[in-house]
């Protein structure tokens, strides 16, 4: 059975309040789809309001922590030491349109270590937790990486840049090599489940590149307790700072990464 240490009951308290809230709100979505108008705005606030609970509750719960999150100004850590590192909604397209795949993420940045993290995606009541050392979980179920080691077994997750990210072209050949040799490709469009979904055994791997932060953090210390390999696409190990990450069950890590070598050298 799952133990939850007192810094995951912390994260789940603050997650689920503002989830209840971020529900409620994808409902009103859903009726002003058809407006004029348009739920843009709307979306927007709940983003904010969903930030400002997670803040409000996690200060509550820990005033030594600081903040790293994506709608809000950083905070320092009054024990030098430990970051909430946040992204209030992960999916924020999806939730605009509707579409029920969306999700509150919440790391634990000690020092320059991630060493927990929770994705909770409140339509379909899946928590995905981790701590260093300790395991990954979904709800209260044990998270083991898939054992494929068949590339044309294989499902992949990615993310497709869109209007302002760059280097479409490049996306482009990687997605083609990945096809030719994969089972397909996935497009959710919430990079922090997408690592939850490897770590979950649905997909095999995924790779995506100019993530922020506060998109991969928790789902890379899930995704690794899992059983995945985490890195960027080069094999390097600056995914937060750099933003480009590849991670997979063990048993593609290194053809997945013979495909990206082989573009990089131009063949
Ligand atoms: C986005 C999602 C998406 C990814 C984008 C991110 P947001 O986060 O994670 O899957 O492809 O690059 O910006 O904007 O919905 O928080
Ligand atoms: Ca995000
Ligand atoms: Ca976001």
């Amino acid at each position: 059975m799952a133990r939850k240490s007192a810094d995951i009951n912390a994260m789940e308290l603050s997650a689920r309040k503002a989830a209840r809230k971020l529900l409620r709100d994808f409902n009103e979505v859903e009726h002003l789809q058809v407006s004029r108008k348009g739920p843009a705005d709307f979306v927007t606030q709940a983003d904010l309001t969903c930030e400002a609970t997670l803040r409000e509750e996690l200060s509550r719960l820990r005033p030594e922590y600081g903040f790293i999150t994506e709608e809000g100004e950083n905070v320092p850590a009054k024990d030098g030491e430990h970051y909430w590192v946040i992204d209030p909604l992960d999916g924020t397209t999806n939730f605009l349109h509707g579409l029920p795949h969306f999700a509150i993420s919440i790391a634990i940045k000690t020092g320059k270590e991630i060493t927990a993290g929770l994705v909770l995606d409140p339509v379909k009541d899946e928590m995905f937790w981790a701590e260093k050392g300790g395991g990954a979980y979904v709800n209260t179920r044990r998270l083991r990486v898939s054992s494929r080691t068949r590339m044309a077994d294989s499902i992949f997750a990615t993310g497709i840049p869109f209007m302002g990210k760059k280097d479409h072209g490049r996306f482009l050949k990687e997605l083609e090599r990945i096809m030719e040799v994969s089972a397909g490709v996935r497009r959710y469009g919430a990079a922090s489940l997408d690592l939850c979904y490897v770590a979950a055994a649905r997909y095999d791997g995924f790779w995506e590149r100019d993530l922020q932060e506060w998109d991969i953090a928790a789902g890379i210390i899930i995704a690794r307790e899992a059983g995945a390999l985490v890195s960027q696409i080069d094999g390097g190990e600056k995914m937060l700072e750099k933003g480009d990450i590849l991670a997979s069950n063990p048993g593609v890590n290194s053809a997945m990464m013979e495909i990206f070598r082989e573009l990089r050298l131009g063949r």
